[in-house]
């Protein structure tokens, strides 16, 4: 066969190749509409449980997916005794406390806000940044100074007693080792799906305990720490953030139920992922949430020991414990 015959054949090929893809495509994504969609919110580890009771209420009567993952996450930014998301979190190296977080919506809004210190909501300041800029991503004084002067409160520098104390005795010997499943809760990530069947997701943390200052993790960064596609579905994930920014994880897990997975198997694929792309993946922690547009959830970690909350009008607010590559 002449080269221009094998050309015009393999193109012919492909063409019809690509149209299969995008009908399947297609009718993942219709098939997915056409269910009758309920309320639902999952959000990470225990600290979840409290969070989802936040974003029930909103859900529960007719609120909007992403007014339910504001209120949610809120709870336990407002947690002095969390240490891992919010002012009461563990400081780094140097002893400060800063913040990570981002919020999308159904439109495909969104932002993140990072390195910002001194400021009790960190969500509700990258909703802000979402609705009042043009911009998606604003960090430490500037983001600072812009929830200053949109009547956020300067909050005292203190750490809480206990993560003060934790701090002490880590400066002892200054040893920095990222620990798996940091008190058995970690980054909070939520994802909800509303009565009209808009998704919405949201996270926020304090990062990894004792980080270097200015460093900044997955939870800020759109499509590492949380991902949305209102046709698709939405993701978040919890543990180290640098494994998660490396496979641009949450954004990963929505593309796998574009293409047809169930929530349990994006994750898991997610999961695969972060394993072939990162020799060191014993030594870390990362779990996924993930939610379609039918209200289906799944999750998938990498080590045992992540557990998730979920609330729904059929589960009343439960943990469930993941499954995990490793166990
Ligand atoms: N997943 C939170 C962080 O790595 O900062």
């Amino acid at each position: 066969m002449t080269t221009r015959r094998k050309f015009l054949k393999l193109s012919a090929l492909s063409a019809s190749l690509f149209a299969f893809n995008k009908t399947k495509a297609t009718e993942t994504i219709s098939n997915l509409n056409s269910k009758q969609i309920k309320p639902v919110v999952l959000s990470t580890w225990k600290h979840g449980v409290q969070a989802n009771e936040g974003a029930w209420k909103v859900l529960s009567a007719g609120g909007s997916a992403l007014d339910a993952v504001e209120k949610g996450v809120m709870v336990t930014e407002d947690d002095f005794t969390n240490l891992s998301v919010g002012l009461g979190g563990l400081p780094d190296r140097d002893g400060f406390v800063t913040l990570d977080a981002s919020i999308m919506d159904e439109k495909g809004r969104c932002a993140g806000v990072a390195f910002l210190q001194r400021i009790k909501h960190p969500v509700c300041v990258a909703r802000m940044i979402m609705e009042k800029t043009q911009h998606v991503l604003m960090v430490g004084s500037g983001a600072q100074k812009f929830a200053l002067d949109n009547g956020f409160k300067l909050e005292p520098k203190t750490l809480s007693p206990e993560a003060e104390k934790q701090y002490k005795e880590w400066l002892k010997k200054s040893e920095y080792k990222p620990m798996i499943n940091i008190e058995n809760h970690d980054t909070i990530g939520m994802i909800a799906i509303d009565a009209n069947g808009n998704l919405s997701g949201s996270c926020t943390t304090s990062g990894l305990a004792y980080k270097m200052h200015g460093r900044v993790g997955d939870s800020p960064i759109i499509g590492a720490g949380m991902y949305v596609d209102n046709e698709v579905g939405a993701a978040c994930a919890t543990g180290v953030g640098e494994t998660v920014l490396r496979i641009c994880g949450s954004y990963l897990v929505v593309e796998f139920m574009r293409q047809g997975l169930s929530p349990n198997e994006a994750c898991k694929k997610a999961v695969e992922r972060l394993v072939a792309k990162n020799p060191n993946y014993k030594d870390v922690q990362v779990g996924f949430l993930a939610l379609n547009k039918r209200g289906e959830h799944g999750a998938f970690a990498l080590q045992k020991g992540f557990n998730y909350a979920l609330y729904s009008n059929e589960i009343n607010n439960k943990l469930f414990d993941s499954k995990s590559f490793l166990s």
